[in-house]
C-alpha cells in the first residue's frame, strides 16, 4: 500500500480525492500498488464528508508519518505551500502539485531537492489543467529541438474573448457575466492582466530551454483594452483575437511574451474556444503538434495531479528526469520582436499615419471617426517610434502570422 496525503481540501484537493476513489481500480493497476488517502490537511473541518476522519490540521502529522510517500499540494499560493513542499521533499516524500505560482517561482530548487532526496516534484496540473503537456515535453518530445511554443493557457480570458467574438459584447459586460456564473474570480486581475498565463509560459519555456526562464522577465499584456470594436475589425479580416502566451528560440536569443493577438482562421488555435486551452508546439523534426483540452476545473486539474501520483508510485525511491536547471535564461527585449500590427487611430490622424508608416493596408468597417490599418512587418521599437510620431493610437493588436 502507498499512502498519500492531500494538502488543501478545496476545489482541486477534493477533486484529487474524487478521482482516486472513482477510478481506484484502474489507478491502482497502473500504479502497481494500492493507493490510500491517509490524510487531508485543511484548516477547516468537514462534518458529514465521507473523508472527515482523514482531515488533520497539523502539517507535522503528515511530515512525521514515515508511511506517507506522496503528497498532493493543492493549496495554491506561495506560502506555506513552498515551505511544506520543501520539507516534504527533504524528507524523501514526493510532491505532486497544481500550483503554477510556486512552480514558476521555485521550480528548479524544488526539482533539485527532489533529485537529491531520491523522490519527485511533479507539476503536470500547473499548466493547461487536465491537458498532458509537461509529460510530453519531458518524456515524449525528447528527440526534438523545440523552437516555439504558442499557447492559449488561460481559460477565463479565452471564455471572455470567445463571448466577445461570438456575441459582440464588451469586455466589462462579459467579465461580469463570467463572475456571476463563477467562471471568473471576483478578483480577476491575475487572469485578465495575463499574469496567470505568464506563470504558465514561464514553466513551459523553462522546460523548452532546460534552464530557468523567470516569469518576471516575460513581457505581459492582458485583455482589458480589447473592445467590441476590435472584434468588428477582426471579423472583417476573418480573424479572431486570443490571449497568446508564446516562447521562441530565435537566432538572436530566447524570447517569450503574453499578449492578445489577432489570429487567422487557418491557424489551429483559432478554433480553441471558451474555457478550453491548447498548446501548439513546433519541434525541428516533428514539426507542429497540438495539445488541447480543459485547462481548468476541478476534475480535469485533479486528473493531472493524480497522473503525477501514479508516476511517483511507479518510481518510488527514484527520480524521473526533469531538465530544468537553476541557470537563468536571458529573455530578449520586447522591442526586438518583429511582426505586423493592426492599429486604430482617430480619422484626423490619417495623414500623420501615412507619413510615419508609409505603406499600410487600410481596414474599413464603416466607423467614420476612425482610421484602421495593418502595418508592414517591423520591430516593436520601430512601431513604437512611428506611432508616437503619428500621435498615438486608440488601440493596437499584434498579428500572428499563419
Ligand atoms: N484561472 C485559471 C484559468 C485557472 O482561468 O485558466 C487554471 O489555472
Amino acid at each position: 500500500m502507498i499512502h498519500v496525503a492531500v494538502l488543501g481540501y478545496g476545489t482541486v484537493g477534493s477533486g484529487v480525492v474524487e478521482v482516486i476513489e472513482t477510478n481506484k481500480e484502474a489507478i491502482d493497476k497502473r500504479s502497481a500498488a494500492n493507493l490510500n488517502i491517509k490524510y487531508i490537511l485543511d484548516l477547516r473541518d468537514f462534518p458529514g464528508d465521507p473523508y472527515e476522519n482523514k482531515v488533520v490540521h497539523e502539517y507535522d502529522i503528515i511530515l512525521n508519518d514515515p508511511e506517507v510517500a506522496i503528497i498532493c499540494e493543492t493549496m495554491g499560493g506561495l506560502h506555506p505551500a513552498y515551505e511544506f513542499s520543501k520539507q516534504a521533499l527533504l524528507a524523501g516524500k514526493s510532491v505532486c502539485t497544481s500550483n503554477k505560482e510556486l512552480v514558476a517561482s521555485h521550480g528548479p530548487e524544488l526539482i533539485r531537492i527532489a533529485r537529491e532526496n531520491h523522490c519527485n516534484y511533479l507539476f503536470e496540473a500547473s499548466v493547461g489543467g487536465g491537458i498532458p503537456i509537461i509529460r510530453p515535453l519531458n518524456y515524449s518530445l525528447t528527440a526534438e529541438k523545440i523552437d516555439s511554443i504558442t499557447g492559449i493557457l488561460n481559460g477565463t480570458t479565452n471564455y471572455i474573448l470567445t463571448k466577445m467574438d461570438k456575441e459582440g459584447a464588451d469586455f466589462e459586460e462579459v467579465l461580469k457575466e463570467a463572475q456571476d456564473k463563477g467562471y471568473a474570480e471576483r478578483n480577476p486581475e491575475a487572469d485578465v492582466e495575463g499574469y496567470d498565463a505568464c506563470r504558465k509560459i514561464a514553466i513551459l519555456s523553462s522546460l523548452m530551454c532546460g534552464k530557468n526562464v523567470g516569469y518576471e522577465e516575460i513581457y505581459t499584456e492582458g485583455i482589458t483594452k480589447i473592445s467590441s470594436r476590435d472584434f468588428l475589425y477582426a471579423k472583417q479580416m476573418d480573424k479572431s483575437i486570443k490571449l497568446l502566451a508564446m516562447s521562441r528560440d530565435r537566432e538572436d536569443g530566447f524570447f517569450a511574451m503574453v499578449a492578445p493577438f489577432l489570429i487567422p482562421r487557418s491557424h489551429p488555435l483559432y478554433s480553441v474556444n471558451g474555457v478550453f486551452n491548447a498548446v501548439y508546439v513546433h519541434g525541428n523534426m516533428l514539426g507542429d503538434s497540438m495539445y488541447y483540452g480543459r485547462g481548468a476545473g476541478k476534475l480535469p486539474t485533479a486528473s493531472a495531479v493524480v497522473s503525477d501520483v501514479v508516476d511517483c508510485a511507479r518510481h518510488l525511491g527514484k527520480t524521473v528526469m526533469c531538465f530544468w536547471e537553476n541557470e537563468d535564461v536571458r529573455v530578449a527585449d520586447i522591442e526586438t520582436d518583429q511582426g505586423k500590427y493592426f492599429v486604430r487611430v482617430d480619422n484626423g490622424q490619417r495623414e500623420a499615419v501615412m507619413e510615419a508608416f508609409g505603406a499600410l493596408a487600410e481596414i474599413s468597417v464603416g466607423i467614420s471617426e476612425e482610421f484602421a490599418f495593418i502595418t508592414q512587418v517591423m520591430t516593436e521599437r520601430e512601431f513604437n517610434e512611428k506611432i508616437k510620431k503619428a500621435g498615438g493610437c486608440i488601440n493596437r493588436i499584434r498579428m500572428l502570422s499563419a
